[in-house]
């Protein structure tokens, strides 16, 4: 039996519904509203009862899903870029590495050849350079494996049959957009091209079961189409962040199907290419002033590891009828509102004066603890009182001047002690069933920040 249909007439203004054409709806009265439309009387028909029953065999209890073979990563060799990736590239993978132009996104992936050329082969494509280009990069980098091939190709058709044909374990796309299929008119690098290359890649990759890491361009004009239109088709997302002119690197996840999306990377450019940094604070609060006001050393989670930094602040007088307020490193917004928690809580006065917020080393503090130490960099900078170089605080502040509660406190303080540190300010909501004696440091529990200033007195 076919599906079977039958024509109903159904009113466009109210949805009143009658076997006979009306000129006029009964329902909402409205005339010449009626129009035609086919429903289906009878679903069951022979094929779906067929394919019901071949298709309810695929049903399958979750316990009973095998992965055995699905859970295959492959290591990288460079423990910040696996504790991004989750533990490793997984197979039948789709990994997005996005970042600015210059930033390292090349060098990092001909890097974790080296490694992965151990036990694997890979097919490096690149739409960029050419191989002799490869060649002398890989010579600096110090990239000696026999397991690299690599290619200089821009069509993407061509390049997926070759990938078939071929069955590399590993494919390396350098970028997306210098990538372009021949029957699609618009130019390389713009939406259309870069989407389509990008699911042409991920049904490759999904069939064959070859872990694909492509190379995405972001453009902060927006010039090329960035990586935004293709986030939702791969399985993750990275970004390469930090400044150009300063030699360090976060790799971030943006979207992970695999892992946590929480975790950081921390990378050096170095002569000899990126090199993981495995102790970030130490790097973030090395060639710290020690006797200046408006420093103070913040301390957030990134992930699961504490990563101290430090935030300066400097106030002066304005020029300005409105005052400058410029954050680098720290939400604008969240900066007003601290500021403006001063002037009503504790009656500080900043509206004639600039205030410059600056976190040391290009990392960004997006998280609530960095308030305290943010507000303590600003009140050292208004008062001139310096912080003590051996002071960490952190902590959330609330609209009434409160500090709020924080999580993994052990974590925090235990970073300090390790950075040498001598006093941690800390909510003393957040101190509640923590035995911090083991630290041996000492452990300041306050509830608001005009006890956290009075601290530093
Ligand atoms: P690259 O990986 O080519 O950037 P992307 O692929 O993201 O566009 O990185 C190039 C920059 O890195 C370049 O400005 C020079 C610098 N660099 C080093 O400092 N040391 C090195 O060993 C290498 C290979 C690059
Ligand atoms: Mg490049």
């Amino acid at each position: 039996m076919a599906v079977k249909t039958k024509s109903v007439y159904v009113c466009t203004n109210c949805g009143y519904e009658c076997a006979k054409w009306n000129g006029r709806c009964q329902s909402c009265g409205e005339w010449n509203t009626f129009e035609e439309v086919e429903t289906v009387v009878s679903r069951s028909s022979k094929a779906a009862v067929k394919k019901a029953a071949s298709i309810s065999t695929k049903i399958i209890g979750l316990s009973a899903v095998d992965i055995t073979n699905d859970e295959i990563r492959y290591r990288t060799g460079m423990s910040e870029l696996d504790r991004v990736l989750g533990g490793g590239i997984v197979k039948g993978s789709l990994i997005l590495l996005g970042g600015e132009p210059g930033i390292g996104k090349s060098t990092l992936l001909l890097q974790i050849c080296e490694f992965l050329g151990n036990d694997n082969s890979i097919l490096y494509i690149s739409g960029e350079e050419s191989t002799r280009q490869i060649k002398l990069r890989a010579n600096r980098l110090g990239v000696k494996t026999e397991n690299l091939y690599l290619l200089a190709e821009t069509d993407a058709e061509a390049i997926c049959e070759t990938i078939a044909l071929e069955k590399p374990n590993i494919v390396i796309i350098d970028s997306i957009q210098t990538m372009g299929i021949s029957g699609i008119s618009s130019a390389q690098g713009s939406v259309t091209q870069v989407r389509e290359c990008t699911n042409m890649f991920m049904r490759t990759a999904k069939t064959e079961e070859i872990p694909m890491l492509i190379v995405g361009h972001v453009n902060k004009d927006g010039a090329i189409a960035g990586p935004k239109v293709m986030e939702h088709i791969v399985d993750a997302v990275l970004y390469f962040e930090g400044q150009r002119n300063m030699s360090y690197r976060i790799l971030r996840a943006a979207k992970n199907r695999f892992g946590s999306t929480n975790e950081i990377g921390v990378f050096e450019m170095v002569d000899k290419g990126l090199a993981e940094v495995a102790n970030p604070s130490m790097m973030l609060l090395s060639g710290r002033p020690t006797d200046v006001s408006g420093c103070c050393v913040a301390c957030v989670m990134e992930g699961s590891r504490p990563i101290m930094a430090e935030v300066q602040a400097l106030v002066t007088k304005s020029g300005f009828s409105s005052p400058r307020r410029t954050a680098t490193g720290f939400d604008y917004n969240r900066l007003s509102l601290i500021i403006a928690v001063l002037e009503k809580r504790l009656g500080f006065a900043f509206g004639s004066l600039d205030v410059y917020i600056n976190i040391v080393g290009g990392l960004r503090l997006d998280e609530p603890a960095a308030d305290l130490s943010i507000a303590l960099a600003l009140y050292s900078a208004l008062t001139d009182k310096i912080v003590s170089d051996k002071i960490i605080a952190f902590g959330e502040i609330g609209l009434g001047g409160e500090l709020r509660n924080v999580s993994h406190v052990t974590q925090r303080v235990g970073e300090a002690k390790r950075m040498g540190f001598e006093k941690c300010i800390v909510p003393k909501q957040s101190l509640k069933g923590l035995d911090l004696s083991k630290y041996d440091i000492e452990v300041k529990g306050v509830t608001s920040i005009r006890e956290a200033f009075e601290m530093i007195k």
